[in-house]
């Protein structure tokens, strides 16, 4: 734990120190979990959210992009649920005057336990050797069963008395359990409330005429309000999707982890309408999709596992998590949601507006079915910084922090260096780089000695530093020295642009899918 604990440490200095992430309003000491994109940030969240635009709308024939308004018509927000249900149970700690998700002190607690699973898992493999088999010893070694059966008992009963709303149960659970306050060790809790998420404002100016409007907590009811408008704009035919890219805004009671979990952050959703009874299909589909489209980022397969919801969504028949291996264990990254025809039926009830579709083939109206891929950009920002950011013993003892984003990700691909600050070096390095940012986001640097400035891109993560020196005014070659294998390699200044196309075209990294 105190490993996970230093590497999410280093995770989020590191993110400050080279202009990735700052603390927002940090002169007035920050707002709790907002953030600013620094110069660095707003690029690769930028080429993030274009890694994800690309592979969604520009290589689907069938998907079309929208930017709908942050805030909506407050009944949108009736007839999704949100206002009725869209709250987390609080608990107080009466002592720490600390507040906490009561089902999230419960999920912790159970998290404990699996971490003990794991050590007998180790335990056992380092016994058995070879002749190991961690399917057989979880399914049959007593203690893990144990284990199991404990976790599975607290979930179920958590899950059953949320669905009930019986919040005197989860605080009896709490209190069962003996959790304590985290963070001061203290069993002395408040009981547990309901607490609506979204934020809410007043739109208009006077008192009489001012309408109550929340800022909207996913984007994805934009995309269910536009479903006609599209539709038919669109000429668009079952099955289709509309996907859209931005911000969403949520009054999260247990805002830590960075900018894991957010109280405004951006959401990447793509809304597919499909044909009543085809949805499970579908919902396959994208699962498979999805996951296909993390691991052509070669961020490591066992970094991804899939979690089934049991407990589901009022809106959902099927739902499930792609998780990723974060600094601080496995958790959400993206949500895959068959989301039935609830929110089309609700908008059709709340506005009085059919929202169906004819199908030419079956000659009737119905309304589709909706299968929905929802990721957080900045979790997925999270996701590709944290898995990036190494610290390699050298040869020659040293070490070196580096950044290994995906080359298609880095916010800046090419750092032009001139070897010495004199003998008309700058003036060559200022004209590669006058020729190379046409295609590429590149840097110049000729400050400190190139070493020193080798390190400084690597920490930023710049998958090419070119290198002209003297020989250079000779032959029009360069060194190009790549940021991965430190390799470096003489070349002519015209193959650069082929060289550095060949590694971060967006193209052949979305091949892989
Ligand atoms: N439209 C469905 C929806 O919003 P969700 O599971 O609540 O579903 C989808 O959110 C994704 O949005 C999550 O998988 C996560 O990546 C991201 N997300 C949700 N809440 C977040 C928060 N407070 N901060 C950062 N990202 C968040």
């Amino acid at each position: 734990m105190a490993k996970q604990d230093d590497l999410f440490k280093k995770v989020i200095s590191h993110a400050k120190e080279y202009g990735y992430i700052f603390q927002s309003s940090e002169i007035y000491d920050g707002l709790s979990a907002v953030y600013d994109y620094a110069q660095n940030g707003a690029e690769l969240k930028k080429n993030i959210r274009d890694y994800w635009w690309k592979a969604m709308v520009q290589m689907h024939e069938n998907i079309v992009g929208i930017d709908a308004s942050i805030l909506m018509h407050p009944t949108t927000w009736k007839a999704s649920g949100h206002v009725d249900a869209f709250n987390d149970p609080l608990i107080d700690n009466k002592d720490s005057k600390k507040r906490y998700r009561a089902d999230v002190l419960v999920e912790d607690y159970c998290a404990k336990i699996e971490v003990k699973i794991e050590k007998e898992i180790k335990k056992a493999q380092k016994r058995f050797g070879d002749t190991f088999s961690k399917d057989e010893f979880v399914t049959t070694n007593p203690r893990v069963l144990g284990y199991q059966e404990k976790i599975n008992t607290i979930l179920s009963r958590l899950g059953k008395s949320l669905e009930n709303e019986d919040l005197a149960d989860v605080k009896l659970l709490i209190e069962e359990l003996e959790i304590a306050d985290p963070l001061t060790g203290s069993k002395n809790w408040t009981d547990v409330k309901q607490f609506n998420l979204m934020f809410g404002t007043q739109l208009g100016a006077s008192a009489d005429s001012s309408m109550q409007v929340y800022l909207r907590p996913e984007t994805a009811q934009g995309i269910f309000v536009n479903f006609l408008n599209v539709q038919k704009t669109g000429r668009m035919k079952i099955p289709f999707g509309i996907a859209q890219t931005g911000k969403a805004f949520r009054n999260e009671i247990v805002a830590r982890q960075f900018i894991f979990r957010m109280r405004e952050f951006e959401q990447m959703e793509m809304q597919f309408f499909v044909k009543p009874g085809t949805q499970k299909k579908w919902y396959e589909t994208w699962k498979e999709t999805r996951l296909k489209w993390h691991l052509s980022l070669g961020m490591g397969k066992d970094n991804y596992r899939f979690h089934d919801h049991e407990k589901l969504a009022h809106y959902a028949d099927a739902a499930a998590d792609i998780e990723f291996k974060f600094p601080f264990g496995f958790k959400e990254l993206e949500g895959i949601h068959s989301r039935t025809d609830f929110d089309l039926k609700a908008h059709e009830e709340y506005s009085g507006k059919k929202m169906q579709y004819f199908d030419h083939e079956e000659n009737k109206n119905y309304v589709p079915y909706v299968v929905e891929t929802s990721i957080g950009l900045d979790r997925m920002f999270l996701a590709v910084f944290a898995n990036s950011l190494k610290e390699e013993k050298l040869d020659n003892n040293t070490t070196r922090v580096v950044l290994k984003l995906p080359s298609v990700l880095a916010p800046i691909k090419a750092a032009i260096l001139p070897l010495v600050k004199k003998d008309g070096l700058p003036e060559i390095a200022r004209k590669i780089l006058d020729e190379l940012k046409w295609d590429f986001s590149t840097t110049y640097d000729e400050k400190d000695a190139v070493g020193r400035r080798y390190r400084r891109q690597d920490a930023i993560g710049t998958p090419f530093c070119i290198t002209v020196d003297h020989e250079t005014i000779d032959n029009n070659t360069v060194t190009i020295r790549h940021r991965d294998s430190m390799e470096q390699n003489r070349v002519k200044i015209t193959d650069l642009k082929t060289i550095i196309k060949k590694e971060i075209d967006i193209k052949s990294w979305l091949q892989k899918m």
